[in-house]
C-alpha cells in the first residue's frame, strides 16, 4: 500500500522511520495514552518496544500506518488498518498524540485528512473505530468528522482490570463525499 506524506499547518503525516524510535519511545510512553489503546501499546512503552514496533510496520503491506511530526518531532501516530475476508472494504481507524500536543485540534484535522485520502485513494468502503467508554476526546474527534455512533458494545472491553463498553463509530465513503463538500480547509496538500 502507498503511504503518502502530506503537510497539514500543524504537522506532518508520513511514513514511520527507523530513526524514530527514540522520538516514539518518550511520547508513546505515558499512561494517559495506553489507556485507551489495545494492550499491545505497551505502558511502560521502552525503546524496545519502539523497534520492534517499527520493524513490524516496515514489514506491513496491508495497513496505512503513519507517523503525525509536530515540531520536527514524530509525536504521535495514526492508522488505517485493512480488514480481511467479508470484511475486506473495511478499515479500522486508530490515532494517538503526545501529550504536550493535545487540544490543538492536530487529531481532528488528521483524522479528516487520512479519511479524505483513503476514500480517494483505496478500495475502502467503511472506517470504522472502537472507542472506549470514557474517551470523550475521541468521541469528539469523530463526531465532528461525521462519523456516526453506531453501537454500543457492553462490557466488550477488559482494560486495566476494568469491564467497559466499547463505543463503535463509523464513517461510509457514500456519506463521505457530502460530508467533505460541507466542510472547509479539507483540501489536503499532498506532497508524494
Ligand atoms: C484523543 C486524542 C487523540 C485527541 O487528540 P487532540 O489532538 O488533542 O484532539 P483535538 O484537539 O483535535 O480535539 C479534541 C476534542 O475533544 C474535546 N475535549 C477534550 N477533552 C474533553 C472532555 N473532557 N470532554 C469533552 N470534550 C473534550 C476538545 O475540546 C476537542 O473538541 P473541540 O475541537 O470541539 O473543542 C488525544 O487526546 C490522545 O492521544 N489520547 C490518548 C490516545 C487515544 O485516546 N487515542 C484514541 C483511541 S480511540
Amino acid at each position: 500500500m502507498h503511504l503518502p506524506s502530506i503537510r497539514r499547518e500543524k504537522y506532518l503525516l508520513r511514513p514511520w522511520d527507523a530513526a524514530d524510535a527514540m522520538s516514539l519511545a518518550s511520547h508513546a510512553n505515558n499512561p494517559r495514552i495506553s489507556v485507551n489503546l489495545r494492550d499491545g501499546f505497551p505502558y511502560p512503552y521502552t525503546l524496545k518496544d519502539a523497534r520492534q514496533w517499527l520493524k513490524m510496520i516496515s514489514e506491513n503491506k496491508s495497513d496505512m500506518i503513519l507517523a503525525i511530526e509536530v515540531e520536527g518531532e514524530a509525536a504521535g501516530g495514526i492508522g488505517l488498518h485493512g480488514m480481511k475476508d467479508v470484511y475486506r472494504y473495511n478499515a479500522e481507524l486508530g490515532y494517538w498524540l503526545a501529550e504536550k500536543f493535545w487540544g490543538r485540534g492536530i487529531i481532528s484535522d488528521a483524522v479528516g485528512v487520512l479519511v479524505n485520502y483513503a476514500f480517494t485513494h483505496t478500495r475502502w468502503l467503511r472506517i470504522y473505530a472502537s472507542i472506549y467508554e470514557h474517551n470523550v476526546p475521541s468521541m469528539r474527534v469523530l463526531e465532528k468528522n461525521g462519523f456516526i455512533r453506531e453501537a454500543i458494545h457492553r462490557k466488550a472491553v477488559m482494560k486495566q482490570g476494568k469491564l467497559l463498553d466499547e463505543h463503535l463509530f463509523s464513517l461510509l465513503r457514500e456519506n463521505w463525499a457530502a460530508l467533505r463538500d460541507q466542510m472547509t480547509d479539507n483540501n489536503p496538500h499532498v506532497d508524494t
